[in-house]
């Protein structure tokens, strides 16, 4: 089968179309024709040197794909041959076939685009273990989403919308904040012009917000600490901004504050299987009726990798970037 494979990581890094041996699905596992995978940041870090797969995942990138299942492993039962489907991986999503593992599979209902449907498997993972998991929001309570239209934020925003939150989030133009406030966010903050903590304290009442999803890292450490209510929760998936601070660590005492960061990849099966039950249970449904849609910011041919992610690096996306085999 065609694959991207990975030459020269590291500043030079080159993303080149090869061939390798299609893989045979075994205990657990269904084949998947992709229709299409999702371009992550982390794919970026992967590409860079930085990030290596965990062990045992595949050397090929692509944490997340849609597509039509094209074989059954051992115990197979739950699908059949051509259902669609879209899959969490641990890798090897840029190619035209992937194994996944069945507890990190979602069927996809007729009326979601097999092709779009791989913007949201690792969005929606993320957020759900990361502000119901760990950021424990609670019925009522208020949530920020830092970098709104990311791949993670454009779906982090509508689901938690759609389950009743006040969404607040933040993006880097204008355009961008409109596209969070179309997607269900009550006010989304231009933090180029704007100064968040005064912008969610002016929505809150001057409480400040329940819980906080941020992948930015760096000064917005100390200021989601203001930013945030008492008792607030503060949760990180990424330090794009730094991750070396020096912190006023005193709000998180006086406010009862949690500060808190993890990542999805490197989890154990069992621990991913755990957050797809959460998912098909309280999250598929709103999927499935449309309340939650994929948002792609453009698809490119598997060939054209390498352009995918010179689109990501330029940061002009916004929600997700595809790769599609022929
Ligand atoms: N821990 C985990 O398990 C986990 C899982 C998945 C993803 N992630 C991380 O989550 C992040 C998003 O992933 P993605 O694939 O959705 O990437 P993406 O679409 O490229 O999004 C990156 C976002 O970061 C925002 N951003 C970057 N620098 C910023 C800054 N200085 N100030 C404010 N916002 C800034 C950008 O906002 P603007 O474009 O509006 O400027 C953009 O929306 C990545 O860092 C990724 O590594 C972590």
């Amino acid at each position: 089968m065609k694959a991207i494979a990975l030459q020269n990581p590291g500043q030079e890094y080159r993303l080149a179309l090869t061939d390798i041996p299609t893989p045979v699905p075994g205990t657990g596992e269904i084949l998947i024709k992709i229709a299409a995978a999702g371009v992550n940041r982390a794919d970026l870090h992967q590409a860079h040197g930085g990030y290596p797969p965990p062990p045992g995942a595949p050397e090929t990138l692509g944490m997340e794909v849609s597509g039509h299942v094209a074989a059954l492993g051992d115990d197979d039962g739950i699908y059949k041959i051509g259902d669609a489907v879209c899959a969490l991986l641990a890798g090897g999503g840029y190619a035209e076939y992937a194994l996944a593992q069945t507890t990190c599979v979602l069927p996809l209902a007729a009326a979601l685009d097999p092709v779009e449907a791989a913007a949201l498997p690792e969005a929606l993972f993320t957020a759900w273990t990361n502000v119901m998991d760990t950021g424990r929001l609670k019925p009522g309570e208020s949530l920020l989403i830092h970098g709104g239209a990311s791949g993670i934020g454009v779906i982090a925003i509508q689901m938690f919308a759609a389950l009743g939150h006040a969404v607040f989030a933040t993006a880097g133009s204008d355009e961008k904040c409109r596209l969070c406030e179309r997607l269900g966010a009550r006010r989304a903050i231009n933090y180029k012009s704007e100064d968040f903590v005064t912008a969610v304290k002016t929505q809150t009442g001057d409480k400040g917000v329940d819980v906080i999803l941020d992948m930015v890292g760096g000064d917005y450490v100390q200021r989601n600490m203001t930013a945030a209510a008492i008792w607030g929760r503060i949760v990180n998936i990424a330090y794009q901004n730094g991750a070396k601070l020096s912190l006023d660590l005193n709000p998180l005492l006086h406010k009862r504050l949690t500060l808190a960061a993890t990542t999805l990849r490197a989890r154990t099966l069992a621990e991913k299987s755990a957050i797809r039950v959460a998912l098909a249970a309280r999250v598929w449904p709103l999927v499935t009726a449309g309340h939650i849609h994929p948002v792609v910011d453009r698809r490119f041919a598997l060939g054209e990798a390498q352009a995918a992610h010179r689109r990501m690096a330029s940061g002009d996306h916004a929600g997700k970037i595809l790769l599609i085999p022929d």
